[in-house]
């Protein structure tokens, strides 16, 4: 009888802690999910979001490998026909807007610029987000750039 029930106390605790054990796995599962879910609705695939990114000009950094990359170039290739070659492509009305000069920028510069506009050329900010304001120059200092 005794060892019945002490047998039986053993049981009830590898019970418990088999429910205390399976609980916080479940836990721990749907908070790793829930978790993981959120991050992926944040990092919703959106190649040209559409929401302005955070605008932190000391955040922005033009590697190599930015300057270089194809999609950017591409995308800022639509963005000069689209927004910008209206002005200064090599059909522009004689006058509207400088030839530009890219080997005289610096990548900064020319994100300024269509960032913040000055004088007669008009800011971009509010049209295009960080990452294709970042692709247009990057298609402006390319050496394949053609106005
Ligand atoms: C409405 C005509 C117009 C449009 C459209 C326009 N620009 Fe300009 N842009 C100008 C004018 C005018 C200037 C010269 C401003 C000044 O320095 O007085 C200029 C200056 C610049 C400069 C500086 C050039 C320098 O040597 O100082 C850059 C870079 C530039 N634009 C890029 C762009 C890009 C990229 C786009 C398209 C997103 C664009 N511009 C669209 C008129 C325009």
């Amino acid at each position: 009888m005794a060892t019945d029930r002490a047998s039986n106390g053993m049981m009830r605790r590898a019970v418990t802690l088999l429910a205390i054990m399976s609980s916080a796995i479940f836990i721990a599962f749907f908070s790793w999910q829930g978790a993981s879910a959120q991050h992926s609705s944040q990092q919703a695939p959106r190649p040209m979001a559409d929401k302005p990114m955070a605008d932190k000009s000391d955040a922005i950094e033009f590697t190599e490998e930015f300057m270089n990359n194809e999609e950017n170039f591409e995308l800022g290739k639509a963005i000069w026909k689209k927004r910008c070659q209206f002005c200064h492509g090599k059909r522009a009305y004689p006058g509207k807007a400088p030839k530009l000069k890219p080997k005289r920028y610096k990548p900064e510069f020319v994100y300024k610029r269509v960032t913040n506009g000055f004088k007669g050329m008009p800011g971009w900010k509010h049209e295009f987000n960080q990452q294709e304001r970042m692709a247009v120059t990057a298609f402006i200092m390319h050496r394949r750039f053609s106005p």
